[in-house]
């Protein structure tokens, strides 16, 4: 198991071959295999879209419940590990995770063949277009906003020292407004289908 749980990658693959294991088994206990088809490239589209989705949402709340709360009580000769080594590495997972649900949400959307509909708002998906333009605003808030103003707070860009609380600041409260639209925009994602309107 140790040498399995030491490396991140082989613990990942180790996830999808348990996940091969239960489809083949409930497949075989059935006696329904699976079909590949439409239907199925598009629920692999839903999965691969709630995976990026955690992977984003997971570290803006880990920023929001965790980083942000704890750094005024951190010592101040210990700061400078979070922005210089934790810091990046979460902005790094958190900006490609965003990337990668607009997406993989968006060629879900059209593999539904409601895309544009849905950004419309026409009745009857307007649940998910609703979400999907708070997750856009979100993904927008990130690369244009978020992560310009990280990059001068951190000192990963040349930037005058005077400017990087101010630049700390705005990434901070735009991540916070991220935070407030995650709540609604995690109820339109799940109520397309199952009722929430
Ligand atoms: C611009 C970004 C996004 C777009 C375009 C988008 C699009 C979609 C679409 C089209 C669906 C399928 C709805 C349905 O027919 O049931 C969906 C479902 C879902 N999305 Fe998103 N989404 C985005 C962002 C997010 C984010 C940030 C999360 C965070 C985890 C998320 C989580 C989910 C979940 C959990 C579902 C429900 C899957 C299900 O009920 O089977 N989405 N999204």
């Amino acid at each position: 198991m140790g040498v399995i749980f030491q490396s991140l990658g082989r613990t990942l693959l180790a996830g999808l071959v348990i996940l091969v294991a239960i489809v083949v088994v409930t497949g075989a206990l059935t006696g329904q295999p699976m079909k590949i088809d439409h239907a199925w490239s598009a629920f692999v589209m839903r999965w691969l879209h709630v995976l990026c989705g955690v992977m984003w949402i997971g570290l803006l709340w880990y920023l929001n419940f965790v980083q942000i709360p704890t750094m005024p009580k951190i010592p101040d000769p210990l700061k400078p590990a979070i922005g210089k080594h934790i810091a990046p590495e979460v902005l790094f997972w958190f900006r490609w995770g965003a990337l990668a649900t607009v997406v993989t949400g968006l060629l879900l959307a059209w593999m539904s063949g409601y895309l544009v509909d849905a950004l419309l708002l026409k009745k009857g998906v307007h649940a998910i277009g609703i979400g999907m333009w708070m997750a856009l605003i979100m993904a927008f808030n990130v690369w244009f906003i978020i992560w310009p103003n990280q990059q001068k707070a951190l000192g990963l860009v040349d930037c005058p020292a005077d400017q990087k609380p101010k630049a700390a600041r705005m990434a901070m409260l735009t991540s916070r407004f991220n935070t407030m639209f995650s709540i609604g925009m995690l109820y339109c994602m799940v109520a397309q289908q199952n009722g929430g309107f």
